[in-house]
C-alpha cells in the first residue's frame, strides 16, 4: 500500500512511528506493506517511489525543521497538491492542522487525492466539517473510500462503535463530552481550585490543545466532531454553520463550586439529535456514565432498540489518534479486497 503523507506534526510523525513499529505485524496480520512514497509539512515534500526511509524521514524532520531536507526527493517550494495529483499510491494520509474558515489546506489537499482515484484517510476536522457531504459524494462518484476516524475521539473508536456495532438498530441522539483540553480544564478547576487561565495553561503545556485554544474552549473543536457525528451517524446533512456552540469561558471557579456541592460537575456537552445540534456547558451528576475526568471523551449513543450505550476512552494524542488512522487503512484494505 503505498501512501502519501500530508502534515508532518504530532500526528503525522506518530503515525510514521507506529508504522515503524508495526511493520511485520501489519504484514503478517493484515497483509498490509505500508509504503510512504511521500511525505509533505509546511517547509515542502519527499517524494520516493520506492518507499522513504522512514527512520531518516524522523531524524531529518528533527534536525531541519521539515522533510523538505529529506537528502533524496526532498524538495522545498513545490505545489503539494500537484505532488499529490501525480505521486502514484493509494491512499493520502492527511493531517494538517483543523482550520474552520476554509478548511485548507487540508480541504484541497483531500480534493485533490479523491479526484485522483486515491482513497484518503484524515484526523483533519475542518474539511469534514465544513463539506462532509460534498466529500463523501466526491469519493463515491471516484470509486474511492473517504475515512475519518482519526477526527473524533483521538483513537477511541467512536465512529467505528456507532457504524458498526450498532448495525440494524437507529441511533437517536448522541451526548457526549468531545473534547479533552476542556474536559482536563473542568476537572482541574473542580478538583483542585485552579482557575480558568492556570489550568488551560497546564493543558497548553501537556500538549492537548489545539494550536489556536480557542477551537478547544470556545466549544469549535467539539462543534466539528459532533458536525462528522450527525452527519455519519445520525444521516443528518448538516455543517458547521448549523451548531449553536457556547464555550467554557463563562464558567467560573464559583459556578464549578456550586455544581460540586450539588454533587454535580461541570461539562462540555456536545448534543445531536434529528432537530437539534449544540455545544454548551450542562451539569452532569457524579457517577454518571458521562462524567469522566481528565483529557477523557465520553459518548453516549441512544438508539431505538438497544439504549443507551457510553463509549468512553482518551480523545487526544499523537499516538492515539495515529491508531486510528492505522485502523481506517487496514479497513481501507478490507474494502479493497472486498471488491477484488
Ligand atoms: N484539542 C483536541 C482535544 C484534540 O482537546 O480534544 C483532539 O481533537
Amino acid at each position: 500500500m503505498r501512501i502519501i503523507l500530508v502534515g508532518f506534526g504530532t500526528v503525522g510523525q506518530s503515525f510514521v512511528k507506529l508504522l515503524s513499529e508495526l511493520q511485520q505485524t501489519l504484514q503478517a496480520e493484515y497483509g498490509i506493506n505500508p509504503r510512504v512514497v511521500a511525505a509533505a509539512d509546511r517547509g515542502g515534500v519527499a517524494v520516493n517511489v520506492k518507499g522513504l526511509n522512514l527512520e531518516r524521514l524522523l531524524e531529518v524532520k528533527k534536525a531541519e525543521g521539515t522533510v523538505a531536507a529529506y537528502p533524496e526527493g526532498g524538495q522545498r517550494k513545490t505545489s503539494i497538491v500537484r505532488m499529490i495529483e501525480e505521486t502514484p499510491a493509494e491512499v493520502l494520509v492527511e493531517v494538517t492542522p483543523t482550520n474552520i474558515e476554509d478548511g485548507e489546506p487540508g480541504m484541497s489537499h483531500i480534493m485533490a487525492a479523491l479526484r485522483s482515484g486515491k482513497h484518503v484517510v484524515t484526523a483533519n476536522k475542518g474539511p469534514m466539517a465544513l463539506a462532509f457531504q460534498a466529500l463523501m459524494e466526491l469519493a463515491e462518484y471516484n470509486g474511492v473510500v473517504l475515512r475519518f476516524s482519526g477526527c473524533v475521539g483521538g483513537g477511541t473508536p467512536v465512529i467505528d462503535f456507532a457504524g458498526k456495532c450498532l448495525l440494524g438498530d437507529k441511533i437517536t441522539s448522541i451526548r457526549g463530552i468531545l473534547n479533552g483540553t476542556t474536559n482536563y480544564i473542568l476537572t482541574r478547576m473542580a478538583e483542585e481550585g485552579l482557575s480558568f487561565e492556570q489550568a488551560l495553561e497546564e493543558a497548553q503545556k501537556a500538549g492537548y490543545a489545539e494550536a489556536d485554544p480557542s477551537m478547544d474552549v470556545d466549544g469549535w473543536d467539539s462543534a466539528c466532531k459532533l458536525v462528522i457525528l450527525a452527519n455519519w451517524v445520525l444521516k443528518r446533512k448538516v455543517r458547521l454553520e448549523n451548531v449553536k456552540v457556547e464555550g467554557i469561558r463563562g464558567v467560573t471557579v464559583e459556578d464549578v463550586e456550586e455544581a460540586s456541592a450539588r454533587g454535580e460537575r461541570i461539562k462540555l456537552i456536545a448534543y445531536a439529535d434529528e432537530e437539534e445540534l449544540k455545544v454548551s456547558p450542562e451539569t452532569v451528576p457524579v457517577g454518571h456514565p458521562l462524567c469522566v475526568s481528565g483529557v477523557l471523551n465520553a459518548v453516549c449513543f441512544t438508539s431505538k432498540y438497544a439504549g443507551e450505550e457510553t463509549v468512553i476512552g482518551k480523545g487526544a494524542g499523537g499516538m492515539e489518534t495515529a491508531s486510528a488512522i492505522l485502523r481506517d487503512l487496514i479497513n481501507i484494505k478490507r474494502f479493497e479486497a472486498s471488491i477484488g
